[in-house]
């Protein structure tokens, strides 16, 4: 009468087992993680192939050329975190077209390694051109310091920095063009016109120019939200995905890109501490106009004939200072940043849906960076 009756480990009844193991999964996916440590050891295999790819016979060249990639000196690597978390997000299974009768498989059950090294050098190059943009910076802003060690420039001198940045430059070109495709090449390769006209705008801008938010949202998409909004976008082109997703990609990458550089706007002016006038003010030093600066301008029309006028002269510093503390402009800065952080989090929420855990997580992780860029305090 029992057979079949007996009472159960609740637990074990393989009704329910799967599914509980299915939640655990969900919960596991949920579970806030250090987006860095997903990818950390595909971090270090980056790292290690960037090294081997900027020797030179040239002894000077060499020695410049990989004064940024040595260890201890690689920056936050925030962009291959960034493109590497990415890739394992896009893991989906991409549908076939609907002639096609096989079911549809994933990609990188057809050549798995082969498009995930694809990806990797699209972290690699990334890197590449980043490093080569701040060699250059560094030489256009007479910088010192960098990554906490003397600059560049400051060591070898203007002359010698400029060929290494050049030569990183070709090193991404070869890299990018080994991967024999058109497209990819086309939007690195952009993205260079990009970082110049960026650059261009900053240092010749005009009083009005300088004044318009427009015009401040447009260099800091050159500037800063380029490169890895079009990184993004590569990712999703080699791992086959649809025009859709492939925007969602680069969205992701601009907006947090642009919120990235937002809150570096802020805390210019704020410091580690919040209150305001003890950051390194270094932007409004050097003449630069940024979004605190430019809200706050909104409010009290008679800083603009102060930002006119330039800031060689301390008192012009100290004055709108004064204005941007009476007025919303920090605060008005954060909530855009917050509102570029949202629209990557919801390019994210927008990806194909996607059962893997590993996708999850790494969804997860891209998401929770958008977070740590609007919360960091340095
Ligand atoms: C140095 O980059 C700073 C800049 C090139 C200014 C603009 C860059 C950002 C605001 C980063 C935006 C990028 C993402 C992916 C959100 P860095 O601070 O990354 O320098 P590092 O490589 O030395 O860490
Ligand atoms: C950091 O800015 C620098 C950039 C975001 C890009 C600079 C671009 C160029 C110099 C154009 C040349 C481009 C290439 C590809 C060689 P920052 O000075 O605001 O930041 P910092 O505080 O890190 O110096
Ligand atoms: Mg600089
Ligand atoms: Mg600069």
């Amino acid at each position: 009468i029992l057979n079949g009756n007996e009472p159960q480990d609740p637990f074990s009844i393989s009704l329910v087992s799967d599914e509980l193991s299915a939640i655990a999964d969900q919960l596991r996916a949920m579970e806030p993680q250090d987006p860095f440590s997903l990818v950390s050891d595909e971090l270090s295999l980056i790292a290690d192939k960037l090294r081997a790819m900027v020797v030179s016979k040239v002894p000077e060249l060499a020695f410049a050329a990989e004064y940024f990639f040595k260890t201890g000196v690689e920056g936050k690597r925030f962009r291959p975190t960034v493109l590497l978390l990415l890739s394992n997000a896009l893991n989906v299974s991409i549908p076939e077209p609907p002639t096609q009768p096989k079911p549809p498989m994933r990609l990188e059950d057809y050549f798995p390694t082969e498009l995930r090294a694809r990806q990797q050098c699209i972290a690699e190059a990334t890197e590449m051109i980043h490093v080569a943009s701040l060699l250059h910076d560094d030489v256009l802003d007479d910088g010192d310091t960098r990554r906490g060690v003397d600059s560049l420039n400051s060591v070898v001198g203007n002359k010698l920095a400029v060929l290494a940045g050049d030569f990183l430059l070709s090193r991404a070109c070869v890299a990018l063009a080994s991967l024999r495709n058109t497209e990819v090449f086309t939007l690195l390769s952009t993205v260079l016109e990009h970082l110049v006209t960026g650059e261009t705008m900053q240092m010749t801008s005009a009083a009005d120019q300088r004044c318009s938010m427009e015009y401040y949202m447009e260099k800091t998409y050159y500037k800063t939200a380029s490169l890895i909004s079009n990184s993004c976008k590569a990712i999703a082109i080699l791992a086959g995905h649809t025009k859709e997703v492939e925007m969602l990609a680069f969205d992701y990458g601009k907006n947090l890109g642009l919120a990235f550089q937002l809150m570096d706007d802020v805390l210019d002016f704020t410091g580690t501490s919040a209150s305001l006038g003890k950051g390194s003010l270094s932007d409004i030093r050097h003449g630069i106009i940024t979004a605190p600066i430019l809200f706050a301008m909104e409010e009290f029309p008679q800083l603009r004939a102060v930002v006119e006028q330039g800031f060689d002269n301390p008192e012009n510093i100290e004055m709108a200072i004064d204005y941007l503390g009476k007025s919303k402009g920090i605060q008005r800065t954060r909530e855009l940043a917050r509102k570029h952080a949202r629209l990557a989090a919801e390019a994210i929420e927008c990806l194909p849906e996607s059962d893997d855990e590993n996708v999850r997580r790494s969804r997860r992780a891209l998401q929770d960076l958008t977070h740590i860029v609007i919360t960091r305090t340095k």
